[in-house]
């Protein structure tokens, strides 16, 4: 279905051991849209993403994720976590960490072994990184524990994909090469650019503190901070008066070469 909202937020307040970390939110995605999110440390951006997924729970308003409450283990969500969460789990390798998309939902479990192997070999596969599945963790470089992370995030097929700094420790080039495996998934007839894409087939809120290898292919953009949140298209948002707005203090965009600063304000 065309323009179906698959995630609103109501006036919504979080608040962690007294402290406001979502300051009445406000928003709404539509199926297939590709939504960056924006925002200094400690903006509430990784919080947003874990009031999504049913880990945290709103003090104040109303959140409504594929037409009902969050709730933990959908297996309709995709969730690659900041990278400093694979940590714990170096000795592991690759294709466990992939494999644990599964667990956690009703289907992972008790999933042939053969099934499960093709389904953890095919994303890797989609994400360009099938020749280290039997890897340690611990051996692979940030890219592609990045890319294995996102592996992880799509084995489910999910309709929504929330990705978290996916593009962190990433070079330029390695960052487009992963933008363009994310625009296939988000649509996958491959003759249409993602932006005329007719059947889209997922929703990604991807966070980042670089917009400029995202500009081409977003729709629209969340900016954070200090617990606010605004959202439209980069060019609605991306201005020096909007983002004034949102930080309560003077920031200037810069625009240059296609591309855009913002000068005044960490992001
Ligand atoms: N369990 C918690 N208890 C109290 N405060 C918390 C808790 N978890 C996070 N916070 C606070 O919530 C705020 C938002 O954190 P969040 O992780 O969402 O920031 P972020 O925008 O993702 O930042 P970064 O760019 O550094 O990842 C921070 O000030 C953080 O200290
Ligand atoms: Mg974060």
């Amino acid at each position: 279905m065309e323009n179906e909202t698959v995630i609103a937020l109501n006036n919504v307040t979080v608040r962690l051991r007294g402290r406001t970390v979502l300051d009445d939110v406000s928003l709404e995605v539509k199926k297939g849209e590709f939504v960056a999110v924006l925002g200094p440390n400690g903006a509430g951006k990784s919080m947003l993403l874990k009031l999504l997924l049913g880990l945290l729970k709103q003090a104040e308003g109303s959140v409504v994720v594929l037409g009902r409450p969050p709730r933990r283990g959908n297996r309709d969500i995709g969730y690659a976590p900041q990278h400093r969460a694979l940590e714990a789990d170096l000795a592991l390798r690759a294709r466990d960490i992939v494999g644990f998309g599964l667990d956690g939902n009703r289907w992972g479990i008790g999933l042939a072994s053969r099934k499960r192997d093709e389904l953890i070999d095919s994303v890797l596969k989609e994400m360009d990184v099938q020749h280290l599945g039997d890897a340690p963790v611990a051996q692979l470089s940030g890219g592609e524990q990045q890319r294995v992370l996102i592996a992880q995030a799509l084995i489910t097929d999910p309709e929504i994909l929330l990705l978290d700094e996916p593009l962190s420790n990433l070079d330029i080039t390695h960052a487009r090469e992963v933008i363009l495996l994310l625009t296939k998934r988000l649509c996958p007839s491959k003759q249409e650019a993602a932006h005329i894409c007719r059947e889209r087939k997922v929703t990604i809120l991807l966070v980042t503190h670089d917009i400029n290898p995202l500009l081409p292919v977003v729709d629209k953009v969340l900016y954070m901070s200090n617990g606010r949140g605004m959202m439209g298209t980069p060019e609605e948002i991306i201005t020096s008066d909007a983002l004034s707005k949102l930080y309560r203090t003077r920031v200037e965009v810069i625009r240059s070469g296609g591309r855009v600063f913002v000068a005044g304000a960490e992001t």
